[in-house]
C-alpha cells in the first residue's frame, strides 16, 4: 500500500485529543501516517470543538485558510470531525464547498470507509449516534502506545444537561466502558512504559451508573491502582454532585491517586448554580472540598468558572470570587458565557454588557494569578516528588509534574524520564516551579 500522509489538527478538550489518537489508528489501516504540516499532507483532518462560539468560529477560519492550501495541492482531502461536525453534519458540506467529508463524534470507526470513498471523489457526512457501550469496541487496540503518561477513556457522553452546555447534544448519552477493557488497556499501557494514567470522561465520577457493570468509579480506581507499573492515577472531569463518600475515601487510602482534583464549580452563587442546572449548592460544594482537604491535606483543587451567565449580577459574580478564595484554587479555567444552539440558557434574558463581562473575567483572572502564586510558594524550600515526563525546552533540564499537578523543571538527564525524583523547589515561577536535585 502506498504510504499516504495525514495532518490532524485538534481543538477542544482531552476527549478530542484522545479521539485524534483513535482517528490516526483508524487511518493507519488505510495507509496513512501522521505528518506535522499541511504542506506535507495528502489529507487534513480538523477535529473540532463547539463548546463556545469562539471555538466554533476558529474552525471556520481554519477551513477558510485551507482554500489557499488547495491552490498549492488541488488533490488535498479535507475532513472535519469532532463536536462542530456532530452539530452541523451535512450542513457543513453545503456551507464549505471545498470540504471532502464530515464525521461525527460517534463515527471515528467509519473513517476507513469514509476516506476510501472520499479518495474516489465522493463527498459525504456520517453523524449517527451509537448510544450504547458497543461504541468502545470499534477501535483497534492502542494500549501499546508508549509514553510516560496517557489518558484512558472510561466513559463518554453526558446526561447532565447543564443549561449552558452543548456537550450532551454533540457527545450523546452517557455510556460507561467495560471495566475489564479499561483494566486491560491500563495493563498494556503499563507494560509499554506508561507510569501515570488519567481516567478520562465528561463526567467520570458517575462511571457505571448506567450499563450495570456492578462497579462504580471508586471501585474502578481501586482496581486500576492494583495494576503494577502504574505509579500515579488521575481523573478528569468529575462533577461535584457525584463526589460520593466512597470516592472521597479513595483519597484516604489509594496512595497512587494524585493529590489533585479538577472539580469545576462554574459559579459561587446559588441562584446562578440553580439556573445552570448544576444540581448542587455552594455549601454542598464546599462540604465536598472541606472533606477532601481533611482526608488529603495537601490536595490541590482546580476549577472551571463561567463569567457573565445570563442574569449574573455583580453580587453573584462577587460570590464566585469569594468562593475561589475560600477554596484556594491552584488554577481556574474561566470563560465568558457563550450562548450555544439548542441549550436552555441561550433563551434566557441577558442584560449584562460584553464589556462588563470581560471586565469581570479580568478581575477573576487577576485573583486567580495571586492565588496560584500563593499555592506555589508553599512548595519553595521543600522536596516535591516529580514523575519525570521529558526534556525541558531549557537545555540540561527535565520536566514533570508534582502529585498536585504543578509543573516542575530541574537540572537532569534523559535517563530520568519515567522515574520519580525528589527535587527541592528553589523558585516559584509564574506557571511552574524550578527545582534542584540535592546530592545525597
Ligand atoms: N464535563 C466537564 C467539562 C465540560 S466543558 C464538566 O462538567 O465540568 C468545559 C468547560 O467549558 C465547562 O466546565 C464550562 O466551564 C465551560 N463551558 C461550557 N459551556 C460553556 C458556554 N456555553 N459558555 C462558556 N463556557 C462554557
Ligand atoms: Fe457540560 Fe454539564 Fe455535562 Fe459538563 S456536566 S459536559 S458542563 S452538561
Ligand atoms: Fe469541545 Fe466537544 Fe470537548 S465541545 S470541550 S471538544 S466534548
Amino acid at each position: 500500500m502506498k504510504q499516504k500522509k495525514v495532518h490532524i489538527m485538534t481543538f477542544g478538550c482531552q476527549m478530542n485529543v484522545s479521539d485524534s489518537e483513535k482517528i490516526l489508528l483508524m487511518l493507519h489501516t488505510v495507509g496513512y501516517e501522521s505528518v506535522s504540516t499541511v504542506a506535507d499532507a495528502d489529507m487534513v483532518i480538523v477535529n473540532t470543538c463547539s463548546v463556545r462560539a469562539k471555538a466554533e468560529d476558529r474552525v471556520y477560519g481554519i477551513l477558510l485558510t485551507m482554500k489557499g492550501e488547495l491552490k498549492k495541492n488541488p488533490d488535498l482531502l479535507i475532513g472535519v470531525g469532532g463536536c462542530v461536525a456532530q452539530q452541523e453534519g451535512e450542513k457543513l458540506l453545503k456551507k464549505i464547498p471545498h470540504l471532502s467529508f464530515v464525521f461525527g463524534t460517534h463515527n471515528l470507526h467509519l473513517l476507513p470507509q469514509i476516506v476510501t470513498q472520499a479518495e474516489s471523489g465522493k463527498r459525504l457526512s456520517e453523524t449517527a449516534f451509537i448510544d450504547d457501550s458497543s461504541r468502545f469496541d470499534l477501535f483497534p487496540d492502542h494500549g501499546g502506545i508508549s509514553g510516560i503518561t496517557r489518558t484512558v477513556t472510561i466513559m463518554q457522553g453526558c446526561d447532565n444537561y447543564c443549561s449552558y452546555c452543548i456537550v450532551p447534544y454533540v457527545r450523546g448519552r452517557e455510556v460507561s466502558r467495560k471495566r475489564s477493557d479499561i483494566l486491560n488497556e491500563v495493563a498494556k499501557a503499563a507494560d509499554a512504559g506508561v507510569r501515570e494514567v488519567t481516567l478520562l470522561g465528561q463526567n467520570v465520577n458517575s462511571y457505571g451508573r448506567k450499563g450495570g457493570y456492578g462497579t462504580d468509579f471508586s471501585r474502578l480506581i481501586r482496581d486500576v491502582a492494583k495494576v503494577s507499573g502504574i505509579k500515579r492515577i488521575r481523573f478528569m472531569t468529575s462533577h461535584p454532585k457525584d463526589m460520593s463518600d466512597p470516592l472521597l475515601d479513595c483519597f484516604a487510602d489509594v496512595e497512587k491517586l494524585c493529590s489533585h482534583i479538577h472539580l469545576p464549580v462554574q459559579s459561587g452563587s446559588d441562584r446562578i448554580l440553580a439556573l445552570m442546572n448544576r444540581g448542587y449548592t455552594r455549601s454542598e460544594y464546599m462540604n465536598r472540598i472541606e472533606r477532601l482537604k481533611l482526608i488529603r491535606p495537601d490536595i490541590l483543587v482546580t476549577s472551571d468558572i463561567i463569567v457573565g451567565f445570563p442574569g449574573e449580577t455583580e453580587d453573584d459574580f462577587s460570590q464566585s470570587l469569594s468562593l475561589m478564595k475560600e477554596v484556594g484554587y491552584s488554577d481556574t479555567y474561566s470563560f465568558v458565557y457563550s450562548p450555544r444552539p439548542e441549550t436552555k440558557a441561550a433563551s434566557l434574558p441577558d442584560e449584562t454588557s460584553k464589556s462588563e463581562k470581560s471586565e469581570r473575567l479580568k478581575r477573576l483572572m487577576a485573583l486567580q494569578s495571586s492565588l496560584t502564586k500563593g499555592v506555589q510558594s508553599r512548595f519553595v524550600g521543600s522536596g516535591v516528588e516529580v514523575l519525570v515526563e521529558g526534556i525541558s525546552k531549557k537545555e540540561g533540564q527535565v520536566f514533570g509534574r508534582s502529585s498536585g499537578n504543578r509543573t516542575v523543571n530541574f537540572a537532569g538527564s534523559i535517563d530520568m524520564i519515567g522515574s520519580m525524583q525528589l527535587p527541592e523547589i528553589i523558585k516559584n515561577l509564574q506557571n511552574s516551579l524550578l527545582g534542584e536535585l540535592k546530592v545525597k
